[in-house]
């Protein structure tokens, strides 16, 4: 969490600083900051609480500096308070320093830097990091050890050098106006090319309207930015040689297009996602229907499959698994990231494991796979290398871990809350979950033509599923504005989309929401029902339709409104639910992709109708990168 974002050019930094941090916000905006430099002084700004407190602070702030960093925070050490922003200064007020993942050995740094004089002004990790640089700029080494002859540089090297943890760090000094250190170190940083003008950011969107020429830093490594070029190096002071890349991302898919909300926009592209992902992973080859580039020795005596996740990527993991068991027979097992670390199952042989994760950045989803590499590598594997990542950024630091990735093609998603990408991780476990059922023959090739062929008419069913609910909905979201407590059910395949649903609820409106398998509500939680709690059905025709329809009708019995997910022109559901939110009639298999579209837009309406700020819930952030 967090973002940073860094200018040195010759154009007005402040402002190129504030529009790259509008475009990191969903990173966390507890609080924000920038440091210039002009005239030899560090002039450094900051506001709690959103970009645009800091935007009408620096209304009344000169600004002619072409060089400067920049932060957004999502506070981890220390309370979301002016004084905890970044940027963070040392003692003699030269040094500023922004950062974004954790410091773990800052306490030792802290009473060992406060012993020699040094004045710490905030309750965070950060702070060390300029003092520190001070420190080695006030003493610095007897000998010259980088292949770089700028001694702020090597202060700042020797500082990292010192540092544990996971962190992307921008640093610029007033002594040294022309330069500006970039650090990345298990925290994502890429650095923009422009003519005469280079970039650092957390994130592309951040500088996709100046450049699309990008290099992403890799762990133990810096950048050195001046208004000449940019110079690479690692850690231990060796000058890299490494290429920009072109970004595949125009500056118009970081705007809101019309919607008034990017949660609403990305809904509304959920049709184009799943083209993407057809056109990517299905072909006309009869020989080869599915293309996945996954090794042979992917499927080889696969015994079982362990997924790892969390949040929103742990639901689409759970659909995962019912594809999986169900069309290809292997047993699965789904685990939260976080709790898979501190206790993980037995590995046995042949067990291919998969983390997914949208951003590729989630910090605990990295932790679990990192670990299970490690336990790989002391056993004798037949197969070591069997890790695979499902992710919307194979760039992140996920694609650097694990042997395979499935890209999901969602595209860049802004809203702090998952939709398109949730369905575009859908689409890669109906890939994943057929090739494995196909080269180890537990479908027919005619059932395989049959999903594929379904699967296909999936776009036009999201745009009348989309179409279907809108005046419904906006409905609804009236009624139900000051409702406290939903409960959402569902079974089998359409489960996780009642945790989905209920979790989508939650971030966006602030409103207390459950999701259980609906088979479950008699064993406790039907106590919680009334005339105020409100329960969504998803009904969709299968193998456990009439359970569900009978599940709801208890529901309905303790006075609860009852809403149904249900096929259009269901004219038995229709005589149960109170209110109907119809999707289009589809093999029960692929109905998930369809059944959360209608809970996606009931978030979003009760939650734009309660006035809230969709996009940026209060205490979330998009990419979790902390434990
Ligand atoms: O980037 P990841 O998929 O690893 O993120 C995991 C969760 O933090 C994420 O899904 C979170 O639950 C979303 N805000 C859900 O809308």
């Amino acid at each position: 969490m967090c973002g940073i974002v860094g200018y040195i050019g010759t154009q007005a930094a402040t402002e190129i600083l504030l529009s790259g941090l509008e475009k990191l916000e969903y990173r966390g905006y507890d609080s924000a900051g920038i440091a210039t430099i002009w005239e030899g002084e560090v002039n450094c700004v900051r506001a709690k609480g959103k970009l645009h407190n800091l935007r009408s602070k620096l209304e009344a702030v000169e600004a002619p500096a072409q060089i400067g960093i920049g932060h957004t925070r999502w506070a981890t050490h220390g309370k979301p308070e002016e004084y905890n922003a970044h940027p963070h200064m040392d003692t003699a007020m030269r040094v500023a320093v922004v950062q974004n993942g954790i410091i773990e050995n800052y306490r030792e740094l802290r009473q060992d830097l406060k012993q020699k004089g040094y004045v710490f002004r905030s309750e965070t990790d950060t702070e060390v990091i300029p003092h520190l640089i001070a420190e080695f700029l006030k003493n610095p080494p007897s000998s010259q050890l980088a292949q770089c002859s700028s001694p702020f540089f090597e202060a700042v090297r020797q500082a990292v050098n010192k540092l544990k943890g996971a962190f992307a760090i921008a640093c610029v000094c007033a002594d040294f106006p022309d330069e500006l250190i970039a650090i990345r170190q298990q925290a994502p940083l890429v650095i923009g090319f422009g003519q005469g003008e280079f970039f650092c950011a957390s994130d592309t969107p951040a500088i996709v309207s100046h450049t699309r020429a990008v290099l992403t830093l890799e762990n133990g490594e810096m950048a050195r930015l001046t208004p000449l070029g940019v110079e690479i190096y690692n850690f231990a002071g060796d000058r890299l040689k490494k290429q920009p890349r072109l970004l595949n991302l125009s500056p118009m898919m970081v705007e809101k297009q019309g919607f008034k909300h990017f949660m609403l926009k990305e809904i509304y592209e959920q049709p184009g996602v799943v083209r993407a992902c057809l056109e990517a992973y299905f072909t006309n080859d009869i020989n080869a229907p599915i293309n996945l580039s996954l090794p042979a020795e992917f499927y080889d005596d696969l015994e079982q499959i362990q997924i790892l996740a969390c949040g929103t990527s742990w639901h689409a993991a759970l659909i995962g698994k019912y594809l999986i068991e169900q069309l290809a027979g292997i047993p699965t097992q789904v685990q939260y990231a976080s709790e898979f670390r501190y206790a993980p199952s037995p590995l046995t042989a042949n067990t291919l494991t998969i983390g997914v994760t949208q951003s590729g950045e989630t910090a605990d989803t990295l932790a679990a796979l990192a670990m299970e590499k490690e336990r790989r590598s002391a056993l004798e594997l037949k197969y070591q290398p069997r890790l695979l990542g499902i992710t919307n950024r194979p760039e992140s630091t996920l694609g650097e871990m694990v042997s395979q990735i499935i890209n999901i093609h969602g595209g860049l998603e802004i809203g702090v809350a998952a939709t398109k990408t949730f369905i575009a991780q859908l689409m890669a476990f109906y890939a994943l979950a057929l090739d494995l059922a196909y080269r180890r023959q537990t479908i027919s090739p005619d059932k395989l033509e049959d999903i594929i062929n379904s699967l296909r008419q999936i776009p036009k069913e999201i745009e009348a599923t989309l179409e279907r609910q809108e005046n419904l909905i906006e409905q609804l979201a009236h009624d139900f504005a000051e409702t406290t407590d939903f409960i959402f059910v569902g079974r089998g395949i359409n489960f996780p989309i009642a945790l989905e649903g209920a979790l989508k609820l939650k971030e966006v409106s602030y409103i207390h929401a459950e999701g259980y398998p609906a088979g479950e509500m008699k064993h406790g939680p039907i106590a919680l029902l009334d005339a105020k709690v409100p329960v969504v059905a998803i009904a969709m025709p299968g193998n456990v339709y009439e359970k569900v329809l009978s599940n709801a009708q208890e529901a309905k019995a303790r006075d609860s409104r009852l809403i149904g997910v249900t096929p259009v022109n269901d004219g038995e559901a229709a005589e149960i639910f109170n209110d109907l939110l119809p999707v289009s009639n589809v093999d029960e298999l692929l109905s998930p992709i369809l059944t959360v579209i209608p809970l996606q837009l009931l978030a979003y309406h009760i939650a734009a109708r309660r006035g809230l700020d969709v996009d940026q819930p209060r205490n979330l952030a998009k990419s979790v990168t902390v434990e």
